[in-house]
């Protein structure tokens, strides 16, 4: 069976670390590997429409910021697929089937919906689109026929969610639909990068976010002011790592080899942070030391973004082909869903014949 893989993004601001270490980095190592046999990288701009519905422009503006940061970032459109899901409608099609194969109920008890409704605050009005985007998500996963879906934890009941929708769908239908599984980032810190307050995500509205374009200076700043342990006060004071940003970030981050190059005096991490602990070791030198980590991964992918940005349009002609290749799959997907339906009245030779003899 192939292997292929389906991810993305929606467009609502541009990415940050916190969506490089749960999921960018990794696809970036996945299409190097060269084990998969298509890549496909969508940014969701029509889920990102279903909360903020009054917010186009935003959404509009977002796409090819989302862009820069995938082709930074290290996506290569040689080898996967970028496109945009509004312009692959054979997705809307797909999730309009789906509906009828999940319960209100069972979108209810979705954590991450309950947790973002909550969230947003909807109360009594929750939009229909919102409330049914994890059906859309299981159209674009199946649509590709993913196989492997790498994404942050937040994305696990979307993928059970497929699950079941797949084996439902097949189950009533007959054998059409493949099963995805997701890939979650390896590490603990990886899998939730608190924001640099923090708080435990980063998120715009929070202003706690490093952005994957910041310039050094801004990285430098953000680093300086993050949250540590409040009770380290002086130097010879113990202190403790476990919920201390800059070492999460250095767990998330830091390599064997950052050690040696910045000849900070301890051979790994876990050297470190027994200092840490044992008080002597200032914040200040753990923060300058983790800008040196965050800058050595940041300063090619800021570099790369840079070219890019001289060739906007190159940028979203990469977005039209590669939207045109995931439409060309997607609507074999949707024939042979409606196949599979019974829904392919004017392909469907037998069809024809058999209504012709009962009225013969
Ligand atoms: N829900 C994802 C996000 O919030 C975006 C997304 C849409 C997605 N469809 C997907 C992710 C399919 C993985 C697979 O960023």
């Amino acid at each position: 069976m192939s292997k292929i893989i389906l991810t993305g993004d929606r467009p609502t601001g541009k990415l940050h670390i916190g969506h490089y270490v749960g999921s960018l980095r990794r696809r970036v190592e996945l299409q190097n590997s060269g084990e998969f046999d298509k890549i496909y990288i969508m940014i969701a701009d029509a889920q990102a429409l279903t909360d903020n519905a009054e917010n186009p422009e935003k959404v509009r503006q977002n796409i090819v910021e989302v862009a820069l940061d995938y082709l930074s970032a290290g996506l290569d459109p040689a080898k996967s697929t970028l496109f945009i899901q509004s312009m692959v409608p054979e997705l809307t099609e797909l999730t309009f089937y789906y509906m009828n194969l999940v319960t209100v109920s069972r979108v209810q008890r979705n954590p991450t919906i309950k947790s973002e409704l909550q969230m947003r605050g909807f109360g009594d009005s929750i939009p229909v689109g919102f409330f049914t985007y994890p059906i859309s998500q299981a159209a674009d996963i199946t649509a590709f026929k993913a196989t492997v879906v790498p994404a942050g934890e937040d994305q696990m009941p979307m993928v059970e969610q497929t699950q079941e929708i797949v084996h439902k769908f097949n189950s009533v239908y007959g054998e059409t639909l493949v099963e995805p599984k997701i890939l979650l980032p390896e590490n603990q810190s990886c899998l939730r990068l608190p924001g640099t307050d923090g708080k435990a995500k980063m998120s715009k509205s929070l202003g706690n976010c490093i952005y994957l374009s910041d310039e050094p200076d801004v990285v430098k700043t953000k680093v300086m002011s993050m949250y540590t342990d409040p009770n380290h006060i002086n130097v010879s004071d113990p202190g403790q790592v476990e919920g201390n940003t800059v070492f999460t970030y250095l767990d998330a981050f830091s390599k064997p080899g950052h050690f040696e190059r910045y000849n900070i005096g301890y051979a790994n991490l876990d050297e470190m942070k027994d200092h840490y602990k044992r008080g002597g070791l200032g914040d200040v030198k753990c923060k300058k030391f983790l800008i040196n980590v965050l800058e050595e991964e940041l300063a090619p992918i800021r570099e790369r973004r840079h070219a890019w940005e001289k060739d906007i349009p190159g940028v979203y002609e990469i977005l039209r082909k590669g939207s045109e290749e995931a439409e060309r799959v997607a609507a074999e997907t949707l024939s042979d869903v409606r196949k599979a339906m019974k829904i392919n009245y004017f392909e469907d030779g037998a069809l024809i014949t058999e209504q012709a003899e009962k009225y013969r």
